[in-house]
């Protein structure tokens, strides 16, 4: 499994007096095939520091080490194809493409990197998150917590590495979310994946391997259950 490490990141927004350090100097280790919660007051700079760790937001400066690759001192195109290849996304909204169906949704990361999907791996999947009557439906016909499942279903779709979730059950209710997050907990135990999640549910966080606290950009406390 391939390891992730972060070194004096910082991501500003901003001059002068608008100034904003999002994220100010953090570096953190990210332990393979753990869960790790990230959790914060509003504007603390969770999904900036989520967002500079996945490629998908270049800080101002510091460095995100893929396998001691430097992501962000890769070209664009190399770059996408590390986001595509290693890392699966699921958001608070679900982002599903609302003209694809259920199928093809899942697929997407696969099909967007010119690959045919694993078909026998896809159904296996799908079976595993209990939608395999949906597939042929489109987003809008599904529940919330249907959509986020499919949202699962597409994030692990190219057998990424590392999981990065923005709150995936804030819009879920709270049996949907214990179902939702057992099923994730399931699938990255078995796929011996790398989930960083931010939340802000209390109990969401106690079921992680270490939470780190971010404030003000900077973490304020990484505490590892010692299980
Ligand atoms: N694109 C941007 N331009 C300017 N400022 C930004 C931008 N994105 C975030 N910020 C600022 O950076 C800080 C951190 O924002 P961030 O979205 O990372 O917080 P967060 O911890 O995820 O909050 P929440 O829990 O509300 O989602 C905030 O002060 C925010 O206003
Ligand atoms: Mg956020």
């Amino acid at each position: 499994m391939k390891s992730l490490v972060i070194k004096n990141l910082k991501k500003y927004y901003g001059k002068g007096e608008q100034l904003t350090k999002a994220i100010d100097d953090i570096s953190l280790e990210i332990e393979p095939q753990k869960f790790m919660a990230i959790v914060g007051t509003s504007g603390s700079g969770k999904t900036t520091l989520l967002n500079c760790m996945a490629g998908l937001n270049k800080p101002t400066s510091g460095h995100v080490y893929l396998e001691c690759k430097d992501i962000y001192k890769l070209n664009d195109n190399e770059l996408s194809k590390i986001r595509r290849r290693e890392f699966g996304f699921i958001f608070q909204s679900f982002n599903l493409i609302p003209v694809l169906n259920i199928y093809d949704n899942i697929i997407l990361p696969v099909n967007l990197d010119g690959k045919k999907e694993d078909e026998e791996y896809i159904m296996e999947l799908v079976k595993s998150i209990g939608i395999e009557d949906q597939l042929k439906k489109y987003p809008n016909e599904l529940s919330g917590g249907q959509q986020q499942r499919v949202a699962i279903a597409r994030a692990l779709s190219n057998k990424p590495s590392v999981i990065f979730a923005d709150e995936p059950t804030g819009n879920l209710d709270s049996k949907t979310t214990e179902d939702v997050m057992n099923l994730l907990k399931t699938l990255i135990k078995k796929l011996n994946q790398t989930l960083v999640m931010i939340t802000h549910d209390e109990l969401i966080a106690n079921q992680a391997d270490r939470v780190v606290t971010i404030k003000d950009g900077k973490i304020i406390s990484d505490i590892s259950a010692y299980l």
